[in-house]
């Protein structure tokens, strides 16, 4: 069993990730998250507000609707260009994504082909359907978008979003104003987006339905400077450009202000963000060594950019876009201009009138969350049990409550302090089965602090509290307890001084 299947089956045992309505075991793509996955997320999504909307000053938050009208994504350019290659089986029926198979069966990259060179490709090559082994129809192009209708009588086409931009675009002399009608600034919106996908597959990396946190980040193109620059200047991020790629070499390694310096990324804005973003997906818990930015090929570039430098994740079946930075250009803010007949043009500070350039980072929590989970698992044959070590900012339940008997008044202190602790952290209590078998089971959903009321509690006010890396434990007081932990969460003392230390 893969690293990855293992983690799978531990969140289906754990019920921290499912697959949604499986009882009818019907649609693939779709997946729930249960209470540790939906603490996970939740957490996840509080750090990424933290450094990428709190620490900023001109970055605002709006939440838009997940249905928008199909005039939306004709002025996008959704309706036209967001589309998959598709070929179906001609005895069975089932579909494949092209391009997916021919790189699956014969190691091409087709991305960007055309329909007509993709069923060239496949009849040459001799590809089969995967399933039956029959010949394959002509290739044709799928829309990923999901279609609805809004009016009872039928005839108003809407779409499921496939991004959370467009709100945003849509709104956007709005939020102008509401950012004091000056440029630069940026609209950071988290929720759902949802796309048709052929082939979902790897857990929750390519689903249908998943949810995004993207900054639309709108600035002059002749005054493209970002102020805080200098604060990200000499951070160090790994990048593999096209001419590594075509002559298949190495990543490089280089420092942000290299990166603009050298031309390799043609925006100060995305830099800055690109730098962030590498020091921020660190402090998940993914390695350096399986982060790395890979610099799009022409041919693979989204319809409306002109520049994407995408954040990968090392996972075990190869890299995968985690993040995607694209320079959009003024391509959203100008078609919706001319399809809407509504003003999309801003005057600048000194007097000219322009449409903004948009830089977007547009992060994937799901597949963020894949990559948690799979970069901070540990296989623990020491230990016995398998664990997540989870960094303390994004644990679901940092803290556990054990009581060490279920007799003799330790029942109800135990939850005394469960109840002080459920009012400052997200605490879990557990009763049943040994010691021994319940730091399993908080191990296994990440937890860090494990609280023990013991007779000593009862005759002292004092407890243990074991540290889930280490596994070592100290005896405090229990009215010390919450501005002990609040201590070791935020990093300002040492697990093994907090009180005495036990053998
Ligand atoms: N607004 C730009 C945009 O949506 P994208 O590269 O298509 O860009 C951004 O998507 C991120 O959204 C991806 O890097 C990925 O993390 C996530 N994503 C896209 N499609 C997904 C899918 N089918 N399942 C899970 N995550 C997906």
């Amino acid at each position: 069993m893969s690293k990855m299947e293992e983690i799978q089956k531990i969140c289906l045992n754990r019920g921290i990730i499912f697959p949604t309505a499986e009882i009818y075991s019907t649609i693939s793509g779709f997946f729930d998250y249960g209470p540790v996955g939906t603490l996970l997320k939740r957490k996840f999504i509080d750090y990424w507000r933290e450094i990428f909307v709190k620490n900023e000053d001109n970055i605002l938050e709006m939440e838009g609707s997940i249905i928008l009208p199909e005039k939306v994504f004709e002025a996008s350019g959704h309706l036209k260009s967001f589309v998959d290659p598709i070929t179906q089986c001609l005895k069975c029926k089932s579909i494949q994504r092209a391009d997916d198979l021919i790189q699956e069966k014969t190691g091409k990259f087709v991305e960007g082909k055309s329909v007509k060179e993709l069923t060239e490709i496949i009849n040459n090559e001799k590809i089969k359907c995967p399933r039956c082994g029959s010949p394959l129809g002509e290739v044709k192009l799928f829309n990923l978008m999901l279609k609805t209708d809004i009016s009872p009588v039928g005839g108003q086409t809407a779409y499921l979003r496939p991004e959370t931009a467009q709100n945003i675009f849509t709104s956007f002399q709005r939020l102008f104003r509401v950012a004091r009608s000056k440029l630069p600034f940026g609209v950071a919106q988290v929720g759902r987006s949802f796309r048709n996908e052929i082939s979902p597959r790897h857990f929750i990396i390519r689903v249908r339905e998943f949810n995004q946190v993207e900054i639309e980040m709108f600035y002059d193109p002749q005054n493209a400077g970002c102020k805080k620059f200098d604060e990200v200047k000499d951070k160090k991020i790994v990048i593999l450009t096209r001419e590594a790629q075509k002559k298949n070499s190495k990543p490089l390694t280089m420092t942000a202000e290299e990166l603009l310096k050298k031309k390799i990324v043609p925006s100060e804005w995305l830099i800055y963000f690109m730098a962030k973003e590498f020091e921020f997906y660190k402090s998940l818990g993914i390695p350096e060594d399986c982060l790395r930015f890979r610099e799009m090929l022409k041919e693979e570039i989204p319809h409306y950019s002109i520049g994407n430098y995408d954040l990968e994740i090392n996972f075990e079946f190869g890299w995968k876009e985690t993040v995607g930075n694209s320079i959009r250009t003024d391509h959203d803010l100008k078609n919706h201009m001319e399809n809407s007949g509504q003003n999309m043009i801003v005057t600048t500070e000194d007097n000219r009138k322009i449409i903004a350039w948009v830089a977007e980072p547009s992060f994937g929590i799901d597949r963020t969350i894949a990559g948690i989970l799979l970069h901070c698992f540990v296989e623990d044959k020491q230990r016995g049990w398998n664990w997540f070590k989870f960094p303390v900012k994004i644990t679901p339940y940092p803290v556990a409550v054990f009581p060490l008997l279920n007799k003799d008044d330790i029942p109800e202190k135990a939850r005394e302090v469960y109840n002080m602790l459920k009012k400052e952290f997200d605490v879990l209590y557990d009763d049943s089965g040994s010691i021994g078998r319940r730091y399993a089971r908080t191990d296994e959903v990440g937890t860090i602090f494990s609280v023990t009321i013991d007779y000593d509690s009862l005759e002292n006010d004092t407890c243990t509290v074991r540290h889930r890396d280490t596994t070592k434990q100290v005896r405090v007081k229990i009215k010390d307890l919450i501005s002990i932990i609040k201590k070791l969460i935020n990093e300002e003392i040492e697990f093994e001084k907090v009180g005495t230390l036990l053998k």
